[in-house]
């Protein structure tokens, strides 16, 4: 829900990615007018249920699976056309018309198949300092756009100039095959014709999603801000370099847009009611493995990409506190309560230590972060089911003093408490703004 005079919403991870943001986009876009991805690309997958079917969506925001709402993939996006049509025209045979209400900006770079092999390569050479990529490109595709190397959507319309930028890209992405000892070709000509094919749908698409998005800003439509991964993957606040490519936390919704930063209104950082990492780097509260395999089975911890298994632990409040102060956050929502439903006690992180002393603030250096020594409180489980809960009064009083903990030691209120997959199951808590 849009609260007061907040318009333009961004919705943020607050973790290490995985939080729930499908489900609650799905609940806040039912009050929007547009959604709007601006940052990754099909690292991400956002799932949704709807009834009995499940939809995971990787690059197309989440929004698109109510009928009237607008779709924008924005700038800072990086796309990957092949399962981009892919996602389209799956929708389409599931029954959603998605003719005229997605909007591709002509700025975003376009992952190519040479990114997705570049990825894999990369990988196999850090050998023990592999980052756990979801091999989808994303690293090389935005090292393509940094270094003025990329393809953008633009390119598409003048097959003279694609060639030409193709030229320039694939003979960089074969010079770092080579510098990584790979032999492997990348046939120029074939890519070329491979993105010719694509290239009127998806030029039919694009525009100046900025411009759009400030004209429907402009007569008072609803703008729904969906970031992908979470603020721990972030490049420059995350763990580095256990970090996707892009910048993840809430100032990225402007320039991965083309809006200005008093455009945004509010910001809702999404959390799981504890912690989980897909990929390597740090983990402050991870689980040993048979608590980890009970708190993954329990919560089916695996990618929605990848299917890889996450790593989970308790809900890490430094992190959150972190999260709160880089984006800014106006409210939480705290998803997968009912995962803990069985548990008879529950834990959560509230401060670190470091070489036996109280850290004050999170750590900026990753040498700092692998030391730290989580200290926790231990509250009371609930072991009774909150799947039904629809208000915060129908939830066992256990599991409301833990959200309450949550919310003190955050230092944020809780706006919305997901219990469940499906779209009814959220708990919506008026008496949290968001906009305030
Ligand atoms: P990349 O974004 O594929 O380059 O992966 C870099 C790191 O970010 C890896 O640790 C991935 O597991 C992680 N990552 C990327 N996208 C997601 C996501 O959507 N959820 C959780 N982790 C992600």
């Amino acid at each position: 829900m849009f609260d007061g005079d907040v318009r333009c919403l961004v919705v943020v991870g607050s973790q290490w990615g995985d939080e729930g943001k499908g489900k609650i986009v799905d609940v806040l876009a039912r009050d929007a007018d547009w959604v709007a991805r601006y940052q990754g690309g099909a690292n991400a997958g956002h799932t949704v249920e709807i009834g009995d079917d499940q939809f995971i969506l990787h690059q197309i925001p989440s929004g698109v699976l109510y009928p009237d709402k607008q779709c924008v993939l924005g700038n800072g996006m990086v796309i990957d056309p092949v399962t981009f049509f892919e996602e389209l025209d799956e929708l389409k045979s599931r029954g959603f018309d998605v003719e005229g209400r997605i909007h591709v900006s002509t700025k975003a770079h376009l992952v190519l198949s040479y990114h997705k092999l570049l990825d894999r390569v990369e990988e196999e050479h850090r050998g023990r300092g592999a980052i756990g990529t979801t091999g989808r490109g994303i690293g090389g595709t935005y090292e393509d756009k940094v270094s003025r190397a990329g393809i953008r959507v633009a390119d598409l319309a003048d097959a003279g100039r694609l060639r030409e930028r193709l030229e320039l890209s694939t003979a960089r992405a074969q010079a770092k095959l080579r510098g990584l000892g790979s032999d492997l070709q990348i046939d120029a000509e074939q890519l070329f014709d491979e993105l010719s094919a694509y290239a009127p749908r998806l030029v039919e698409m694009s525009c100046d999603v900025g411009r759009s998005l400030h004209r429907a800003l402009e007569r008072g439509d609803r703008v729904l801000l969906e970031g992908a991964q979470g603020s721990m993957l972030d490049v420059d606040h995350g763990t580095y370099p256990f970090v996707t490519s892009s910048n993840t936390t809430a100032g990225a919704a402007t320039t991965g847009l083309g809006l200005g930063p008093t455009a945004l209104d509010a910001v809702l950082g999404v959390v799981k009611a504890y912690t989980t990492r897909v990929g390597n780097g740090p983990l402050p509260t991870e689980l040993p493995p048979d608590e980890a395999e009970q708190l993954r089975k329990l919560g089916g911890e695996y990618g929605a990409t990848t299917g890889r298994p996450r790593r989970t632990g308790w809900f890490d409040a430094p992190v959150v506190r972190y999260a709160a102060r880089l984006n800014g956050l106006s409210a939480l929502a705290v998803s997968k309560l009912d995962v803990l439903d069985k548990f008879p006690e529950v834990k959560l992180a509230v401060g670190y230590k470091l070489d036996g002393e109280p850290l004050t603030e999170f750590p900026a250096e990753l040498s700092l972060l692998s030391k730290v020594e989580p200290e926790y409180e231990t509250l009371p489980g609930w072991q009774e089911s909150t799947a039904e809960a629809r208000r915060l009064e129908d939830l066992p009083a256990a599991a409301r003093g833990y959200l309450d903990r949550i919310s003190e030691l955050t230092g944020l209120g809780i706006r919305y408490v997901s219990v469940g997959t499906r779209r009814a199951q959220i708990i919506s808590n008026q008496s949290v703004v968001i906009g305030d």
